[in-house]
């Protein structure tokens, strides 16, 4: 199966994700079909699909007669049989347990045309298990998205142990046509790329604060006003190239032994988590939230970065 060839998917788990994608593949004009099992969930979709193509009409990333002609692409349906029967590409984007997802892909496998490319936007779970629950292993890929994936351009591209050439690239064909910016990772290995660098950034703030170096704000702070603006343009490989390997091979010998290199959750993380002091939802984690509309600080959130998105679309033309 060629990229080329899909001209329609279908998304399998109608969730946050589940929207967000099936508004990438509508804006690329493929006919998608959203499945769940709870028709509540359908109409939450739909919604967020609408909003999702509103924000990007309203910072200029589409054209409004994008929107209104990716809906016309958007199907839903509770019936997944008939949905993928037959499909071209399927998108499983259920929660994250293995054994559902191991269910599903088995389900899918019985029910998709054999030419079907079947992708799981896991963030965490192997890609090389959930294609043993089928019999075509070389066309199980992963497609894993960074939430809002409406917004954010990355999609890794994973390799399980059977995945075909085909397949990997046929996977990162679509999503280019989709005007995404696909990686390939080419190790099916825990929490791909993207995960793995987040959180060993994470790791390291988490041991700063529970040490008591500076204050939650601070600490963000270092990151936001400091190398995170270089980092949302010059990658961390590059830096090093920047700065010249002779110095990073010092800094390397003198700082990562002090650099935390904890193999569990940290306990100032599971503390707050025993004092209910869950994020932002409780308006308290790292950081005192105050009197927060949790929904109303993530789409601050989904606006700043819709807002830079387009300051970035501009400078690079
Ligand atoms: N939320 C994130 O930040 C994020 C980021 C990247 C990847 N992911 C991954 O995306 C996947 C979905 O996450 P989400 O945040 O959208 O979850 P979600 O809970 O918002 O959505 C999951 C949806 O799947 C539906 N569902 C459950 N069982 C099903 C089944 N058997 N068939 C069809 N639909 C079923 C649920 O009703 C729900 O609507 C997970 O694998 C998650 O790891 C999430």
């Amino acid at each position: 199966m060629q990229a080329n060839a899909i001209h329609n998917a279908t998304v399998v788990g109608a969730g946050l994700m589940g929207a967000d994608i099936g508004v990438v593949l509508a804006l690329a004009g493929i006919a998608v079909t959203l499945v769940d099992i709870d028709s509540n969930r359908l109409e939450l979709a739909e919604a967020r699909m609408r909003a999702s193509l509103d924000a990007l009409g309203e910072f200029e990333l589409i054209a409004p007669e994008q929107a209104d002609a990716a809906m016309t692409h958007v199907d839903g349906t509770l019936d997944r049989a008939a949905a993928v029967s037959q499909t071209d590409f399927v998108v499983e984007s259920v929660p994250e347990y293995l054994a559902l997802k191991q269910e599903v892909f088995a389900a899918l496998d019985a029910e998709a045309p054999p030419a079907a490319i079947l992708t799981s936007n896991t963030s965490s779970l192997s890609i090389s298990a959930l294609a043993a629950a089928t019999r075509r292993p070389d066309r199980v890929v992963g497609s894993h998205f960074i939430l809002p994936g409406t917004v954010l351009p990355l999609v890794e591209v994973v390799r399980g142990d059977g995945t075909s050439d085909d397949t990997m690239q046929a996977t990162y064909d679509l999503w280019r046509r989709a005007g995404k910016q696909p990686v390939k990772v080419q190790q099916d290995i825990p929490g791909f790329i993207h995960n793995r660098l987040q959180h060993a950034l994470s790791r390291e703030a988490i041991a700063l604060w529970a040490s008591g170096v500076a204050t939650a704000e601070e600490i963000d702070a270092v990151v936001v006003n400091g190398f995170g603006l270089r980092l949302a343009r010059v990658g961390p490989l590059a830096q090093r190239d920047l700065g010249g390997m002779a110095m990073n091979v010092t800094i390397a010998t003198t700082l990562y032994p002090s650099l935390s290199n904890l193999a569990d959750a940290p306990q100032a993380m599971k503390d707050l988590l025993a004092q209910g002091a869950v994020g932002l939802e409780a308006r308290r984690g790292f950081r005192d939230w105050g009197d927060a509309d949790p929904r109303v600080t993530r789409r601050e959130v989904e606006r700043t970065l819709l807002a830079d998105l387009l300051h970035r679309q501009r400078t690079e033309e």
